[in-house]
């Protein structure tokens, strides 16, 4: 259940931005559906599913207008928590890029399975197939399975080679599983690359290496129906592949300081529809005032701070729970307890999960109310 009464949502539906009560967790409506346009355009061009990621936003509605705007592409979920509150709320084509591990975990990816029009797992391990087998026997289902191969990020997934061939000889033998392709995240590259060509070159080559994966399975007289790539910054460079079939990103309805200092020829503040509009709370000097955003507004689980969405002359500097430290000392504005400053989020995925509501606005007035749904969901 959502803390937020009926009543405080009402009063927040259709209201001006300016009269919201500070933290507030925005979204530029204009500039969510500009950015997922985009990337649909993206997915045409090079003939892929645009299958969104709703980790980041993890609430059924946005995940709605993700499929219908992508042609029902469908949708990802990391967790199985996540899984349920999209079927819950009518979505029925979902991928979980994670595996499935735990006897309550398996049972209740059995019974989604059969609640969803199609359910798809991943898997990395003879273990993660063999219990998977298990379960689906005892509900007398079968599971579809995408296998999980590393590309070089050194998380999770089989290395490319022998061992990927012989995890897919055992899906592929295994009564109760379907094996319907292999996924290839490769995000690896966005801690490589610092340039356009940088992307393009380590995407491509990536892509080469998800291809002699592929070729290696079919040799072996398995067909790999589906590819699935890409997270926000490598989808557009990525999908150009041929071998690919699939792009999975998540942030890239909302950007945020990450995206932006990662790709700066392609991200613009203007492409950041996420953003925290805070209220100056404390002038304590002429070089520094403190906002109402700190680090539970904020997430600050990655190395970047808030940017300031429409202004450069002054710095987020610093942060603790509830408060954060702006530095003034270049602006020429004397700044007034009660004025409000509105700042790109640092991490959009972890920032979003640290709030209830995300406030959906167009042209500066309230027009949507998104409840994180899934927020805490991350069993
Ligand atoms: C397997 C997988 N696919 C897609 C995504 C989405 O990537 P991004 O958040 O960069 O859009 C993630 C994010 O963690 C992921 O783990």
């Amino acid at each position: 259940m959502s803390s937020w009464t009926t009543d405080e949502m009402a009063s927040t539906l259709y209201q001006p931005v300016e009269d919201l009560e500070t933290p507030a967790l925005l979204v530029d409506i204009d500039a969510m559906e500009r950015n997922i346009e985009e990337y649909v355009a993206v997915a045409d061009e090079n003939g892929v599913t645009l299958r969104s990621h709703i980790k980041t936003h993890k609430n059924a509605e946005l995940a709605a207008l993700e499929d219908e705007m992508t042609d029902g592409g469908g949708i990802c979920c990391q967790t199985l928590g996540e899984v349920e509150t999209m079927a819950r709320n009518g979505i029925d084509d979902i991928y979980l890029s994670y595996q499935v591990v735990g006897e309550q975990k398996l049972d209740r990816f059995c019974w989604l399975s059969q609640k969803v029009e199609r359910l798809a797992t991943t898997v990395d391990s003879a273990a993660t197939i063999d219990l998977l087998q298990d379960a689906a026997q005892d509900h007398e289902i079968t599971a579809d399975v995408i296998l999980e191969v590393d590309m070089g990020l050194h998380r999770t997934g089989v290395a490319p080679g022998s061992d990927a061939v012989t995890l897919a000889e055992r899906i592929d033998e295994a009564a109760n599983l379907s094996f319907d392709g292999i996924l290839a995240y490769e995000s690896h590259v966005k801690a490589e690359a610092d340039t356009e060509s940088e992307f393009d070159d380590l995407c491509w080559e990536a892509m080469e290496l998800a291809e002699g994966v592929v070729d290696d399975i079919e040799a072996a007289g398995i067909p790999v129906d589906e590819v699935k790539v890409g997270g926000t910054a490598t989808s557009r460079y990525s999908g150009k592949h041929p071998v690919v079939t699939e792009i999975n990103p998540g942030m890239y309805p909302f950007n945020d300081v990450g995206e932006l200092e990662l790709r700066p020829w392609e991200v613009s503040k203007d492409d950041c529809a996420a953003t925290v509009v805070t209220t100056v709370i404390s002038v304590p000097d002429d070089d520094r005032l403190v906002v109402d955003g700190g680090s539970k507004t904020f997430s600050l689980d990655k190395p970047q701070l808030p940017v300031p969405k429409n202004r450069d002359d002054i710095k987020y500097a610093n942060a603790s729970e509830e408060h954060g430290w702006i530095d003034t000392s270049n602006s020429d504005e004397s700044f007034a307890v009660g004025d409000r400053l509105e700042f790109i989020v640092p991490h959009v995925c972890t920032t979003i999960n640290l709030h209830d509501l995300i406030i959906g606005a167009r042209d500066d007035q309230v027009e949507e109310l998104w409840e994180v749904q899934a927020r805490g969901k991350v069993r």
